[in-house]
């Protein structure tokens, strides 16, 4: 019987992978000569996360990493002032933990590239271990971005997209530098089961396509087909310690479900057991019966799975929910899995982006 489930709690995990947390070793600071013993080991474990506000699975990501003394985490949001936030209870777990702001705005290629640029440049993050890309919106009113693109799918899929791409190199030097290897975790959601990713129109330009649902699930479904791209192509590069994953965290009530909860009570009970039904067969009450809220500390679980455990590598699958890797497609649509609609996914994000990434 395995060891996780919906239960599990992030801070457990971090405890239990502690080694990949703390202590890995960098080749290039080994000393060269065999007459010159190794000296202590030296830590070097960095972490990037995207989304990092109070409040969210994204700082109690990184509150938990903090308990295990990463190296540094790496705190990309639009908002100073939450980032900081955040930072402050991070010093709380553990005051040796280095910290580091950087501000981007997913929802702007200029801001997007900026921040990349500055992560490239900056000589006090050699490498990138982990990067997870956990911020989003979910079920805004329609809106198009200042570049042109939908807004859920800019914060979830395309600012990440071009992150990613344009920081990999540091993430390829996580995984030569050292024997752990290194992770791409971009954060999901089980409401991809709602919409595939609309190849045709993307950005709802049809009259009365858009409903707020239909947007998340297609920014959730190009998350995962991106996982997918990602590792055929890091595979065929030959750089097999790299590997993505998306992750559905499970429900947890943080900001996320803010815009849906402007709705009128009458209007969101229709909604939401509409979403329901498509995404998990079962009316609200039913879905909540089953699968109660989770706290935070078992909402950031998974992600911790995904991000530390080095056996995940020895199973099949891209998608994790409830702590596990599954290739079930009850659970994980084909449409987000698929080789080819990856393929098409990633040449769809190159032309909105407007750049060709050679990975
Ligand atoms: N909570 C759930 O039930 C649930 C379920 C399934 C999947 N997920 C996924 O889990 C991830 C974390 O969600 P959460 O529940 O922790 O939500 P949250 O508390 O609302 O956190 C989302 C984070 O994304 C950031 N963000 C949003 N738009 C951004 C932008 N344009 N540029 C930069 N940052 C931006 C937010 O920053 P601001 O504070 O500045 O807005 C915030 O830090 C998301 O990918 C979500 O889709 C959550």
């Amino acid at each position: 019987m395995s060891t996780y489930s919906r239960e599990t709690e992030g801070l457990a995990l971090v405890h239990k992978f502690a080694d990949q947390v703390k202590g890995r070793t960098c080749k290039a600071h080994l000393p060269t000569s065999p007459n010159i013993l190794p000296r202590l080991p030296i830590l070097i474990y960095l972490v990037l996360l995207t989304g990092p506000s109070p409040g969210g699975i994204g700082a109690e990501t990184l509150i938990s990493l903090a308990a295990e003394s990463p190296a540094q985490l790496i705190l990309v949001g639009r908002s100073r002032e939450k980032a900081q936030a955040t930072i402050d209870a991070i010093k709380v777990v553990n005051a040796s933990v280095a910290t580091k702001f950087i501000e981007a705005d997913l929802t702007s290629l200029a801001s997007v590239r900026k921040a990349a640029q500055s992560i490239l440049a900056d000589p006090e993050i050699p490498r990138i271990d982990v990067v997870i890309n956990n911020a989003a919106v979910m079920a805004t009113p329609f809106e198009l971005t200042p570049d042109g693109i939908e807004l859920q799918l800019a914060a979830s899929h395309l600012g990440h997209f071009l992150l990613t791409n344009m920081i990999l190199p540091k993430v390829l030097a996580a995984a030569a530098a050292g024997p752990g290897g290194a992770r791409l975790v971009l954060l999901t959601s089980s409401g991809h089961r709602y919409s595939g990713v609309r190849f045709s129109d993307p950005n709802f330009a049809e009259p009365g396509s858009y409903t707020p649902y239909d947007a998340y699930g297609q920014a959730k479904s190009a998350v995962i087909l991106y996982a997918v791209a990602l590792n055929r192509r890091l595979a065929l590069r030959g750089a097999r310690g790299v590997r993505a994953y998306a992750v559905h965290p499970g429900s947890v009530q943080t900001n996320l479900q803010s815009h849906v909860m402007k709705l009128a009570p009458e209007e969101l009970a229709t909604m939401m057991d509409e979403v329901s039904m498509r995404v998990m067969g079962m009316p609200l009450a039913e879905t909540r019966r089953q699968s109660p809220w989770l706290t935070l500390q078992q909402g950031c679980a998974t992600t911790l799975r995904a991000a530390l455990d080095p056996d995940l590598v020895k199973q099949e699958g891209v998608y994790l929910q409830d702590c596990e890797l599954t290739t079930d497609t009850k659970l994980v649509k084909e449409w987000a899995t698929d080789p080819e609609l990856a393929e098409k996914l990633w040449t769809l994000s190159e032309e909105l982006v407007g750049e060709k990434f050679d990975i």
